[in-house]
């Protein structure tokens, strides 16, 4: 009898070759497929559920069920139609790269157990600290995403500016921040009044005249303001907030400046995201995630911080507190780097692999055409629509987003804005475009964001030639 779970090589080879086949006929055939194939929980649970599966299935028909039932269906944030939310374009070399990260199993923990892994994870972050402007003080650590990042990032700041939990501490930021940003806020414990939302000014960026307002009242009431969080690229309209004069503010107040980029601040690899994004290279700690605008697949978020050190402060164990079972890892824990040293997680995958490389097999050139496309995209559908006076710009195209609303003389807003969720409906049902809508300042407007490096024009002309068909057709209805 062969030990368990094992299999032959032969068997390797041809379910390896095959599994490797339908993900080469994703990548071919993407976009000949619908953004979004809904489908109802009935249907999905009739199709997928099972009991405890005893006894097993023969590999090769697994793959075809889930070829069959499970891929096809959802979002395909990695279409390259795909203009909702915010996309996640990948590349082949990357799904790669995850590959051999899950073949390898490497335990990326600590030094002892994956040197050359935790090296390869030092030099990309060290990339992006220099694409970020960092000093060489900098590094960090990769995470699984923004939310993570952004948690990670407070714990860093509030042990570095007040040494742990003090009910008195405020965080700031606008009202256009990421709602990971409150939750991680809330999970570290930080009350209601210790997280203070900030009004925005007319391009939804951190209003400073709001801010000040905001820290003089909390000082008067005896609270103690330590961190403000900045936007380098809303979720919802792509706004940077004034990352300088913040900078210039946090410090001459001695507080610490997050600055938000899990959706934004790759650009700033490119020249036109670089000059957009002045100012971060000021920032204490940043959130970068290349699973959204660098193109990486699910997950791959990143913590960057300007003093390394504070960020090991900040989550190494006490030596006392060490597990015994670790003893010969603690023997070297002076010496070398240990990622559990710098974020959550003790055991972690070696998720810097896939980004590692495919920057070394693309190289950085490559990856800032591929960021251009996406300024270059979301300009194309601003022009678009500003050639139609129906449509109304909200928000020009800023890094890679535009937001905009139909505009009906013969209707009320309610009535206009009634007929939006109707085409948002619309265009996920035909499937060929995916675009939704998002609340500016209490109003509803439709937001395309074209960063897939694959993106084309006719397809953005097609896209709000389809929208502004939707909106006549439900208007003359
Ligand atoms: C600006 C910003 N911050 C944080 C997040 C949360 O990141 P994640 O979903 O990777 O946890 C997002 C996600 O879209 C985001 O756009």
């Amino acid at each position: 009898m062969t030990a368990p779970l094992q299999l032959s090589r032969a068997e390797m080879e041809t379910l390896g070759a095959r599994a490797l086949e339908m993900v080469i006929r994703h990548f071919e055939t993407l976009r000949d497929q619908p953004t979004a194939t809904p489908r109802s929980r009935d249907d999905t649970m009739t199709a997928l559920h099972t009991p405890p599966p005893e006894q097993g299935t023969p590999v090769a028909e697994l793959l075809d069920l889930l070829g069959r039932e499970v891929f096809p269906y959802g979002f395909h944030a990695d279409h390259p139609r795909f203009y909702a939310f915010v996309p996640s374009p990948t590349n082949f070399v990357s799904v790669l790269g995850d590959l051999l990260t899950s073949g390898h199993n490497v335990f990326a923990g600590h030094w002892l157990a994956s040197n050359a892994a935790s090296q390869i994870e030092l030099t990309v972050l060290d990339w992006l600290r220099q694409a970020c402007g960092l000093p060489e003080s900098a590094s960090g650590i990769f995470v699984s995403g923004g939310s993570m990042a952004n948690l990670s990032g407070i714990v860093c700041a509030r042990e570095a500016k007040l040494g742990g939990h003090d009910p008195t501490a405020v965080v700031y930021y606008s009202d256009q921040t990421h709602s990971s940003l409150s939750k991680g806020l809330r999970i570290l414990g930080f009350s209601r009044e210790q997280r203070r939302m900030v009004a925005t000014d007319e391009q939804y960026r951190l209003s400073l005249p709001a801010l000040e307002a905001a820290m003089a009242e909390d000082r008067a009431a005896g609270r103690r303001p330590f961190c403000v969080v900045a936007n380098a690229g809303t979720t919802n309209t792509g706004a940077v907030d004034p990352l300088g004069p913040l900078a210039d503010l946090c410090a001459r107040e001695g507080l610490w400046l997050h600055v938000d980029g899990a959706y934004g601040a790759a650009a700033v690899l490119s020249d036109r995201g670089r000059e957009i994004l002045t100012g971060l290279e000021r920032a204490d700690s940043i959130t970068l995630d290349p699973h959204k605008w660098l193109f990486q697949p699910y997950e791959l978020g990143c913590l960057l911080v300007r003093d390394a050190r504070l960020l090991v402060q900040a989550f190494r164990v006490d030596e006392g507190d060490h597990p015994d079972y670790l003893a010969d890892v603690s023997r070297h824990i002076r010496a070398d780097v240990n990622f559990f040293d710098r974020g959550v997680q003790l055991t972690r995958s070696f998720k810097a692999l896939k980004l590692w490389l495919s920057m070394r097999a693309f190289g950085l050139a490559e990856f800032r055409r591929a960021i251009d496309v996406g300024f270059e995209m979301a300009e194309l559908a601003e022009a678009e629509l500003r050639a139609d006076a129906r449509w109304e710009v909200v928000t020009p195209a800023q890094l890679g987003i535009v937001t905009f609303r139909w505009r009906d003389g013969s209707r009320s807003s309610a009535e206009v804005d009634a007929l939006l969720a109707q085409v948002v409906d619309r265009m996920r049902g035909d499937g060929y475009a995916l675009v939704m809508s998002t609340m500016l300042k209490g109003r509803p407007a439709l937001r395309m964001v074209p960063i897939h490096p694959g993106a084309r024009a006719e397809e953005i002309r097609e896209t709000v030639r389809r929208l502004t068909e939707a909106f006549e057709a439900l208007s003359a209805g």
